[in-house]
């Protein structure tokens, strides 16, 4: 893993010089004379830790720090102090210092307070992460299967965990390619640090390079304060680069390089960062096919396929099915404060005969209405949503479009009406419900079409 770095700001090199011979065991040390010499480091480089004299030529130190919590709020200081210049430094500390440090100082008392300070950094780093991810964590984490297919990746995930390679995840979507990467990470050596997701079809096209590498103040217009990039801010974890088939050749490029070199430049930036991070990608659009037409580059398709893992759809698991509707029913009969206890044996088989093109994804969200709308214990077949129950109906509608409107209208709700009353094997008044009319309308319509 990459040495902190602490920046020693004295005018007297004999102080600087003595800081060095007790940091350089542990950290990197970059000193300095003056604030302004303080300051073009700062935007230059990566620092984790300032030791400030707070007197200094030129700049004072309080002014000094005002400025670098201006440049980076999140950068811890410590203020060095002679005796006589305690009060100063107390007051300074109302202006965010981390901590002062009395001249003279014992070696262990220093090296203490710099692990304190940057501790205190690295979590605030994790602690940011820690809530967005809690949302979605909680039990929401748990990989539910028992098909050969899913027994067959868990291995997979917890062989690959232990290592550091590449992986690159594929799958339709909703599949849970995420789920899987989070389980990689989880299962390994480096679950205690953070797990970064971005998402470069989410954030916008001249802002995703900032995303992944961040930037320093004023590298271009609005970049107000330096910013870290997911890539900094995954260091000695993992980073999830998700749908990375939407990624424009430019940052294919970059991140090429990144995976090659092991090394970064925030936009702005002048220095290389080193980086120690897992890289995770995934993507629901083949690559392969993207590199054959041109449109993903070749090298870069190597370097992320280290390790293949291909989650399969859930149609092609559906065994599992009544697992995943036991586990959601539960997820959310808890979250509605609901007591749900399960599928009929008829809706369970109507969900296993669908086909899900949106996968786990679409039945939790199925799963999560019928719980919010049941007003019972057992959820039947007519509290499915209809499009679960016809899927075909997009057919019907193209196959009557040559009709006039009203004729179309009417052949479509002809054989709605036909396909649920086929599912509810005829009982005409649970076709009722479930198509939202009345009894007595339904009867009317199969006289009218003489299909009763
Ligand atoms: N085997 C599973 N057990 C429990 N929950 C699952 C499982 N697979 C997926 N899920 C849930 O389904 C949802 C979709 O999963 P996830 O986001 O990982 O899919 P994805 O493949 O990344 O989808 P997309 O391609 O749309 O981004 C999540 O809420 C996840 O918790
Ligand atoms: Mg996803």
């Amino acid at each position: 893993m990459a040495r902190p770095v602490i920046l020693v700001v004295d005018d007297d090199s004999g102080v600087r010089e003595s800081f060095r011979l007790i940091l350089e065991d542990h950290y990197e040390v970059i000193d300095v004379p003056d604030g302004p010499q303080a300051l073009d480091v700062l935007r230059a480089s990566q620092v984790d830790l300032v030791l400030l004299d707070i007197r200094l030529p030129e700049m004072d130190g309080i002014e000094v720090l005002e400025r670098i919590k201006a440049i980076d709020e999140g950068l811890e200081v410590i203020l060095v102090t002679a005796v006589k210049t305690v009060r100063t430094a107390v007051a300074a500390m109302k202006l965010g210092a981390f901590d002062y440090l009395t001249k003279p100082f014992e070696e262990d008392e220093l090296l203490a307070l710099c692990r304190r300070a940057l501790e205190k950094r690295s979590l605030e780093r994790e602690v940011t992460f820690l809530r967005g991810e809690l949302a979605r964590a909680r039990d929401f984490e748990e990989i539910v299967g028992t098909h050969p297919a899913m027994q067959k990746l868990f291995r997979l995930i917890g062989q690959v965990a232990r290592t550091t390679a590449t992986v690159l995840v594929t799958g339709e979507s909703g599949t849970g390619k995420e789920l899987i990467a989070r389980a990689i990470h989880r299962q390994g050596p480096r679950r205690d640090k953070p797990f970064v997701p971005v998402n470069p079809a989410a954030v916008a096209e001249t802002l995703i390079e900032s995303e992944l590498f961040g930037h320093e103040k004023g590298a271009f217009t609005g970049a107000y304060q330096r910013k870290l990039g997911k890539l900094e801010l995954a260091q000695g974890g993992s980073l999830f680069l998700d749908e990375i088939g939407m990624l424009k050749a430019e940052l294919q490029a970059k991140l090429l390089r990144v995976l090659q070199e092991r090394e970064i430049e925030r936009v702005g930036g002048t220095r290389a960062i080193k980086i120690d991070v897992r890289v995770i990608a995934a993507t629901n659009v083949d690559l392969k096919q993207a590199v054959a037409r041109g449109a993903f580059r070749e090298d870069l398709y190597y370097r992320l396929n280290v390790v293949p893992i291909e989650v399969p759809p859930l149609r092609e698991r559906i065994e599992d099915l009544p697992l995943l509707v036991e586990h959601f029913v539960r997820q959310y009969g808890q979250q509605f404060g609901k007591r749900v206890q399960g599928l009929s044996p008829e809706a369970l088989t109507a969900l296993s005969e669908y086909r899900w093109p949106g996968n786990v994804r679409e039945l939790q969200n199925v799963v999560e209405r019928c719980v919010v709308l049941a007003d019972g214990p057992l959820i039947g077949l007519n509290d499915l949503p209809l499009d679960v129950l016809l899927p075909d109906h997009r057919l019907l509608v193209r196959k009557a479009d040559r009709l006039p409107l009203k004729d179309a209208t009417e052949a479509f709700e002809h054989q709605i009406v036909l396909q649920v009353l086929e599912r509810v094997k005829g009982n005409q008044s649970e076709a009722a419900r479930i198509l939202g009319v009345h009894r007595n309308s339904l009867k009317r319509l199969l006289e009218r079409w003489g299909s009763e």
